[in-house]
């Protein structure tokens, strides 16, 4: 499945990519950055999964960021829209088999942690799986990975460090915080909440974390980023609706785009 997929974009493009960006909720934008551009619809990639959430483009972008290439997936499929483990990490097994080395994975997230606030950008720097399923679960193909993979630095210590070192010369503020995954598709209540900070988490959402595991289970180095669009429930007297989640990605859009084209050529791969 994922060797045919490979294949077909081999056929599609010359583009060889070692960085990949993912991009989340209404955070689409950072796609049109790239020049020389060979764009992919899902539909078109064999055995590509196609997403249905609002807020979700489906395509894969070839392109060249000042020179370096670069590939967007700009949209993603979830677990909650009823996709399978290895749907839902399909595109980053093929980007990896393409040899892609580094890889940026961006999402919208409530915020937990009390010091964060609308808009803010945190750099994950763990996470902690409640979506009740593993995407490495089954039999296990040694030719993409060990086993029993090692996640003791999923999110690279290094990535981060040069992450936390762009946004300073950015002017653009950045914390580190854990990322709760859970499956959703229902927002968490406000006791959910409470438990999540208790162990831990400073940031919540329904992505990413399959995505992460596929990656260090292949050996690509990850840098995550959640964009938080809303403080999570229970936090403000106020409901959580997705509009206020996409809003959010619109306003954080420029500043996304800012640092990830200051970022990505920095990136060791
Ligand atoms: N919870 C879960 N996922 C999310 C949230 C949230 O509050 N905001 C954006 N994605």
């Amino acid at each position: 499945m994922i060797h045919q997929a490979k294949q077909h974009l081999e056929s599609q493009t010359g583009c060889r990519p070692r960085i990949a960006v993912v991009l989340g909720s209404g955070l689409g934008a950072f796609a049109e950055e790239l020049t020389d551009c060979t764009v992919i619809p899902y539909a078109g990639i064999p055995n590509w999964p196609v997403s249905t959430a609002v807020g979700h483009a489906g395509h894969l972008v070839f392109g060249k960021l000042e020179g370096l290439e670069v590939a967007v997936m700009a949209g993603r499929v979830h677990l909650y829209e009823g996709y399978t483990p290895a749907q839902v990490t399909f595109g980053v097994r093929v980007l990896a088999l393409l040899g892609v080395k580094a890889m940026v994975f961006t999402n919208a997230a409530g915020g937990i942690n009390l010091s964060l606030s609308r808009g803010g950008l945190v750099l994950i720097s763990d996470h902690v799986n409640l979506q009740g399923v593993n995407p490495l679960v089954g039999p296990n193909d040694e030719r993409l990975g060990p086993r029993f993979p090692d996640m003791s630095e999923a999110y690279s210590r290094r990535y981060r460090e040069i992450a936390l070192q762009v946004g300073g010369e950015l002017g653009i503020p950045l914390c580190e915080g854990v990322y709760a995954a859970m499956l959703g598709p229902s927002y968490e209540t406000p006791a959910e909440i409470r438990y999540l900070r208790t162990i831990g988490a400073d940031v919540v959402g329904m992505s990413t974390v399959p995505e992460v595991i596929a990656a260090n289970h292949m050996g690509v180095r990850v840098l995550g980023i959640s964009c938080v669009t809303n403080m999570a429930a229970g936090i403000l007297p106020q409901k959580i609706q997705h509009a206020e989640v996409l809003e959010t990605g619109a306003l954080v859009r420029d500043t996304l785009v800012r640092f990830l084209k200051a970022l990505l050529p920095r990136l060791e791969v």
